[in-house]
């Protein structure tokens, strides 16, 4: 997957990230069991999980850097990418795939410049795609956070994405 965090953006994390673990350190005993704990703490406060934290959870907790970074990604709660601001999710479950939901994926692709997985530059949006969204009878459909779009053309996603604030 492309990398859409610059380095420069983490090296901006550093002080952000270090004052995080200063109160980790009081909150936390730092063993093995605190894993799970210690990163939803690190991604609620920061949204993402970047990664020097991870290494320093690693160091806290005594588990192996590759255990934690295995977590972290087992796990689609936790983010190793800053998310959007707005979350968009395109169906590509068959009753959307069989209406054209892969043309509706690509034209979000083609105005964010950006692939599932992945954020747009300002942190507007994130996109994700997933297996059914429940609304099959309006496929092809995609969510913009909670709000659901059914019967979705192309134009319907250039209309809604140019005027989303
Ligand atoms: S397959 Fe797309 S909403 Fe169910």
């Amino acid at each position: 997957m492309e990398q859409v965090v610059s380095k420069e953006r983490l090296v901006e994390n550093m002080p952000e990230v270090d004052n995080l673990f200063a109160e980790i350190r009081r909150e936390f005993k730092g063993n093995a069991d605190e894993l799970i704990p210690m990163l939803q703490r690190v991604q609620r406060a920061l949204g993402f999980l970047p990664e020097q934290a991870l290494l320093e959870i690693a160091r806290l907790t005594g588990v192996s850097a590759a255990r934690v970074f295995g977590t972290a990604t087992f796990y689609t709660r936790f983010h190793l990418q800053p998310v959007g601001k707005n979350t968009i999710r395109v169906c590509r479950g068959t009753a959307c795939h069989v209406r054209g939901g892969a043309r509706i994926l690509r034209e979000v692709e083609k105005l964010l410049g950006i692939k599932p997985g992945e954020s747009t530059p300002d942190l507007e949006f994130g996109l994700e795609t997933v297996a059914c969204i429940g609304a099959c009878a309006l496929a092809p459909t995609m969510m913009i956070n909670n709000d659901t779009h059914g019967l979705m053309t192309t134009r319907k996603v250039r209309e809604i994405l140019t005027h989303k604030d």
